[in-house]
């Protein structure tokens, strides 16, 4: 008997990196998971390693942008394993590298149509179907970019900043019907994110992030899937509007 057995987990931007680990961890721990994302190739690769090492999933090719997607991807949890009691909305994008009075209204609408407005619909899809099933766990990915501002990415860091306030209202109106939500800010992660991005003058983000980390190391995906699945695990069962820096020490 594991944890999360016979519950149903969504997480969203399980192709790769945070997600991909968090997708396996829920899935170790006896759920049925629901891999959603735009990336096809990546969420098949989530899926077999997770059916290989012999747990349940099905992915769904899903842009958290779009609302007809997510109420596709609430549905096929819905519908394959008979109800929803556990969410990750954790898909993000960061954009292109600009002071801001330099920042594009496409990047903007862009970064914050993925970062929080995709956070907003998986949130509107996903509550009602817990309420059906009795209640539900839900963690929110935002960052230590939405505890402080970062140079070049301000739309990263407004949408990183509004995952924060959309849990904890989100933690106030459902807490009285058994859904808890909280956010995971993760510091800088060794993900496919991290590797492709450079600082605006080009540096390596990797190199200064090292440098700024007391840790004096990146994280692993799987240190932010631990805080994750804690979250949203019975031992968290008194834990709502929370945010959980998960950082090495970055912004202490
Ligand atoms: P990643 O790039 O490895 O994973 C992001 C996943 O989201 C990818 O699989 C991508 O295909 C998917 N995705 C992108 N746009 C999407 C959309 N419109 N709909 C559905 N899926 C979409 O990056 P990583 O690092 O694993 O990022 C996961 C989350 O963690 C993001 O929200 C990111 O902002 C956040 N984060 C990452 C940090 C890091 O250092 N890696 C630090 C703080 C936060």
């Amino acid at each position: 008997m594991t944890q999360f057995d016979g519950d149903t987990a969504i997480v969203t931007g399980a192709s790769t990196g945070i997600g991909e680990s968090t997708a396996k961890r829920f899935a170790e721990d006896g759920a049925s998971v629901v891999v959603a994302d735009v990336n096809v190739d990546g969420g098949e690769g989530t899926v077999a390693d997770i059916e290989d090492a012999g747990g349940a999933a099905t992915f769904v090719e899903t842009d958290v942008s779009d609302p007809d997607d997510v109420a596709a991807m609430v549905e096929t949890a819905v519908d394959t394993y008979g109800g929803l009691d556990v969410a990750f909305n954790n898909a993000g994008i960061e954009g292109e590298s600009r002071p801001t009075a330099d920042q594009s209204i496409e990047n903007w609408d862009r970064v914050v149509g993925v970062d929080l407005r995709g956070v907003f619909l998986c949130l509107r899809a996903e509550i009602p179907a817990m309420l059906e099933d009795g209640g539900g766990a839900i963690v929110n990915t935002s960052s230590v970019a939405g505890q402080v501002g970062f140079p070049q990415i301000s739309p990263y860091v407004a949408s990183k900043f509004g995952v924060i306030g959309l849990t904890k209202n989100a933690a106030l109106e459902y807490s009285g019907e058994d859904i808890r939500v909280n956010a995971v800010c993760p510091g800088v992660i060794d993900t496919p994110m991290v590797r492709r991005s450079t600082s605006g003058d080009g540096d390596s983000v990797v190199d200064r992030a090292v440098a700024a980390t007391p840790m004096g190391r990146l994280g692993h995906p799987d240190e932010v899937a631990d805080a994750v699945v804690w979250l949203c695990s019975e031992d968290a069962s008194y834990v709502t509007g929370e945010t959980l820096t998960v950082d090495g020490g970055f912004t202490s």
